[in-house]
């Protein structure tokens, strides 16, 4: 039988936990080929440890204000990280920037869902940025987490346009269930696919990407790879 470590998942987040959602609906529908092990919020107020709980997941509050600097908050959260054994780190909102020394602790295993096609629009407030700079596409992006802030090779991302009469709500409301398709998606490419990230690249079956993997033409909602998938 294989290692069950192989297949846990621990998501971390901060907020309302929509995509914890997302990727435990694909649990229980039985295609995303992981397990959720734990939800750990830095928050004791995020909602999505309360979602989580309904869920009769294991749930970890390491509130980032009941220590007293960053190096003994990230300890704690290591610790709570560990205990579960994961084969994979999903960041899904986690709002808190990681030190190198965490993320490099981490390497290889954690991934993080943001709302935007990166390169572009690292950081906050990406949907005004959007607008602000005239773009007429804008998506969301699953990457590798290194230590420069949203700047891990990315691994997917979904494209949706953007229209004349856009607001940063209205971007966010129509990005949100594009996100919730991606998530689950790419993490069950990774539960059954051989995903690597050498320097700024992605390989995955030991071919390198070109270019990351878009939603609906290279990757299925099930996280199957259809195509060529830009794989040289
Ligand atoms: C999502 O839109 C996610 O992409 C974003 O936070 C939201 C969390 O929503 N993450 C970031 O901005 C990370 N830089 P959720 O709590 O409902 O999943």
């Amino acid at each position: 039988m294989s290692d069950p470590t192989d297949r846990r998942i621990v998501v971390l987040l901060s907020g309302r936990g929509s995509n914890y959602q997302a990727l435990r609906r694909a649990e229980e529908a039985g295609w995303l080929g992981g397990e959720i092990a734990a939800v750990i919020s830095d928050r004791v107020q995020a909602a999505g440890l309360e979602l989580a709980r309904a869920d009769g997941i294991d749930t970890v509050c390491v509130a980032r204000n009941r220590y007293p600097d960053r190096e003994a908050f990230e300890h704690a959260l290591a610790v709570a990280i560990g205990g579960y054994r994961p084969r994979w780190i999903a960041l899904a909102g986690f709002m808190r920037v990681l030190s190198p020394g965490f993320v490099r602790d981490h390497a290889g295993r954690m991934v993080n869902i943001h709302p935007s096609l990166l390169p572009r629009h690292r950081g906050l407030d990406t949907h005004q940025r959007v607008l602000d700079a005239g773009e007429r596409e804008h998506g969301a992006s699953v990457h590798f987490v290194t230590p420069e802030l949203d700047g891990g090779p990315v691994i997917s991302q979904v494209r949706m346009t953007v229209a004349p009469d856009d607001s940063p709500s209205a971007l966010a409301e129509r990005l949100l269930p594009l996100e919730h398709r991606l998530l689950p998606a790419t993490m069950a490419l990774l539960l059954h696919t051989p995903v690597e990230a050498r320097d700024e690249t992605i390989s995955i079956q030991n071919q390198t990407l070109a270019r990351p993997l878009e939603l609906g033409p290279d990757l299925s909602d099930d996280g199957r790879l259809l195509g060529d998938g830009g794989r040289d």
